[in-house]
């Protein structure tokens, strides 16, 4: 559950921060992404070298720190996060979190976070105990701040007692359960969805294909994404190095026919996302041997695929109540795509520039515009992940008002 999970985990300052190497390898093995905040505090038990080598990306420490905020503001920073685990958490920084202190970069990334929160609790029992650490708890609590731990036993402090920060399986475990249990709830829940990604290889011979240059980042995204919003989701993707999204049924093929069959064999769905880059030909006539090479090269007849978009935008009372392509063009993108929603009877279209350059294919970020029958609405460069969290969540608006 833990997949391509994004965790920022903000280390403050108690002896436990010793076990957060292992707790990041441990994440990490698990393919989650790990991104540090480190407290002044923090840093007196670990060092944000050893922070940044384990977790393959930058450490964070200075709220005011220019290139930090250039790069990557705070608010940023508590955003990109899917949640936000602090670990060790002090009885200091569970009192600024409960009071809504804003004094350093962590607790400012925690008043600024629209994403949930996990605590590992870490420290002395007496501090523990102390009934202002428990009002503070229970404020954090009633905030739905998820709590993992203490354990007892024995303290750095040499006393014995609650207040052990939870060991490192426990907090993944917490983590796994946590992001289990938020598949399946949220305003898609109830629904199928059925979402196509990647290129499709189609034969010409036993070891030859004609492909694309689609990687599935964007269609395996928006699988992910609606499974978020609590959807239940069928991936159906052509051959890609992508890794399959967490709480989503994926179905692998490699041909537009089978593409298609994949897709009508999930039927019934509510929701239809075609972000696949169907080969619109297939080679006619493709043998199950490997052409020799002969004194020409040979040509190749090229057949019509069947259109998968079209086919699940068809009239019909098992078609899904919502379709949306998208439109990959080079030229007069909007004109294209409004053509592409009329002629394919689908309902909205996600349209995007593939011109050379434009970093579509393969790429990382994409700029869309969603062509509706209300218009066109033009959404700014995003990361492949933000535009189909925008996706998911004007699905989610739809279902809500007419599903
Ligand atoms: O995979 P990435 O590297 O992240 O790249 C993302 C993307 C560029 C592939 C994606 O954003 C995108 O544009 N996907 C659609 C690519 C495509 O085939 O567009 P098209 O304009 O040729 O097809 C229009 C629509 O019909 C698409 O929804 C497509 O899935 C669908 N189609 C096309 C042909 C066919 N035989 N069957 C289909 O269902």
């Amino acid at each position: 559950m833990l997949e391509n999970k994004r965790i920022l985990l903000i280390v403050a300052g108690g002896i436990a921060a010793v076990k957060v190497p292992d707790l990041i390898r441990r994440l990490r093995e698990r393919g989650a992404h790990v991104r540090c905040v480190l407290t002044k505090g923090g840093a007196q038990f670990v060092t944000p070298l050893t922070l940044a080598a384990l977790s393959g990306d930058k450490v964070y420490q200075d709220l005011f720190s220019l290139t930090d905020e250039s790069e990557m503001g705070h608010i940023r920073l508590s955003r990109e996060a899917d949640i936000l685990l602090v670990a060790p958490a002090t009885a200091d920084i569970m009192a600024k979190m409960a009071t809504g202190q804003a004094d350093d970069l962590a607790t400012t990334a925690l008043l600024a976070t629209d994403k949930p929160v996990m605590i590992a609790p870490s420290m002395n029992a007496m501090m523990w105990t102390h009934p202002a650490t428990q009002a503070n708890l229970l404020t954090l609590q009633n905030r739905e701040v998820k709590v993992v731990g203490p354990g007892a036993g024995d303290l750095a402090c040499g006393e014995v007692g609650d207040g052990r920060m939870s060991e490192v399986p426990e907090i993944i475990a917490a983590l796994s359960r946590f992001f289990q249990k938020t598949q399946g709830q949220g305003p898609l829940a109830g629904f199928r969805a059925i979402v196509t990604s990647g290129p499709t290889h189609e034969p010409i011979d036993a070891v030859r294909y004609i492909a694309n240059r689609s990687s599935g980042k964007q269609g395996h995204a928006v699988a992910a994404a609606l499974a978020e919003q609590g959807a239940k989701v069928t991936l159906v993707t052509g051959p890609t190095a992508e890794p399959v999204p967490d709480g989503v049924q994926v179905q692998k093929v490699e041909t537009a026919a089978q593409m298609l069959k994949a897709c009508q064999a999930a039927l019934p769905a509510e929701i239809v996302v075609c972000a696949a880059a169907v080969a619109d030909w297939k080679v006619e006539g493709a043998g199950v041997s490997k052409i020799k090479k002969g004194k020409a090269p040979p040509e190749l007849k090229l057949a019509e695929n069947p259109d998968i978009l079209a086919t699940l935008s068809a009239p019909g009372k098992d078609r899904p109540a919502l379709v949306i392509g998208f439109a990959a063009e080079t030229d007069n993108l909007i004109e294209n795509a409004k053509a592409k929603r009329a002629a394919k009877q689908c309902d909205w279209i996600v349209a995007n520039d593939v011109s050379p350059g434009s970093g579509a294919f393969g790429g990382d970020s994409n700029t869309v515009h969603l062509v509706t029958a209300d218009g066109v609405e033009n959404w700014p460069t995003l990361k492949k992940r933000a535009v189909a969290e925008r996706l998911a969540e004007r699905i989610a608006k739809f279902a809500e008002r007419n599903l």
